[in-house]
């Protein structure tokens, strides 16, 4: 497996890999298949300090990670792993390679907005570092912050006790 940038002729491979995740139901936020001339302008319209990673495999994307900035050194990451290939480590390694290039760009720390009721996706960001930072009372579903504070000893990455 190799973990690369996206680029834009990945969009098709892109909404390949995330339409069925989408129409699974459940796991994400998002309730609508995406085009691919809409992941084209996604990735076109990607702000300065975005990090857009693709892991592939035998010239197939299986994962996909983004951190969008926010304000304050944070940045909001997702990840989408090909249906028929979770749990083998495509999720962990797209993270590993994110981190560093987090670091390198002087984010302080990721956040993930995760659904409550995806338990998957809360047992993978706390098993790559991420910590349960609040759980939001948002309507439909409640939603959980995870964090992962980049910088060491970034106080305001850590939950409090
Ligand atoms: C969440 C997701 C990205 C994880 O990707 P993955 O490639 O399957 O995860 P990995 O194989 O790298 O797993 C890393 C660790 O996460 C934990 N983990 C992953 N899947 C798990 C599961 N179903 N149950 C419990 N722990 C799990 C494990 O600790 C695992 O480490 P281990 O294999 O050494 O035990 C993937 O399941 C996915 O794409 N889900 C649908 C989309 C989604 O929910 N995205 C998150 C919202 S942004």
């Amino acid at each position: 497996m190799i973990v690369r940038r996206v680029a834009r002729g990945d969009a098709e491979a892109i909404v390949a890999l995330l339409n069925p995740i989408i129409r699974a139901g459940g796991l994400t936020a998002m309730d609508q298949s995406f085009t691919a001339d809409e992941q084209r302008a996604f990735i076109d319209g990607l702000p300065p300090g975005a990090i857009y990673l693709a892991a592939v495999e035998a010239g197939t994307i299986v994962g996909i990670q983004d951190v969008l900035p926010l304000p304050d050194g944070t940045g909001a990451i997702s990840t989408f792993v090909r249906l028929d290939r979770h749990g083998r480590g495509i999720g962990r390694t797209l993270t590993r390679a994110t981190l560093a290039r987090a670091r390198q760009q002087g984010y302080r720390r990721l956040v993930a907005l995760v659904r409550a009721d995806n338990p998957t996706a809360l047992a993978f960001y706390q098993a790559v570092g991420f910590r349960v930072a609040e759980i939001e009372p948002a309507v439909p579903g409640r939603e959980v912050r995870l964090v992962f504070p980049v910088t060491a000893g970034d106080s305001h990455a850590l939950p409090r006790p």
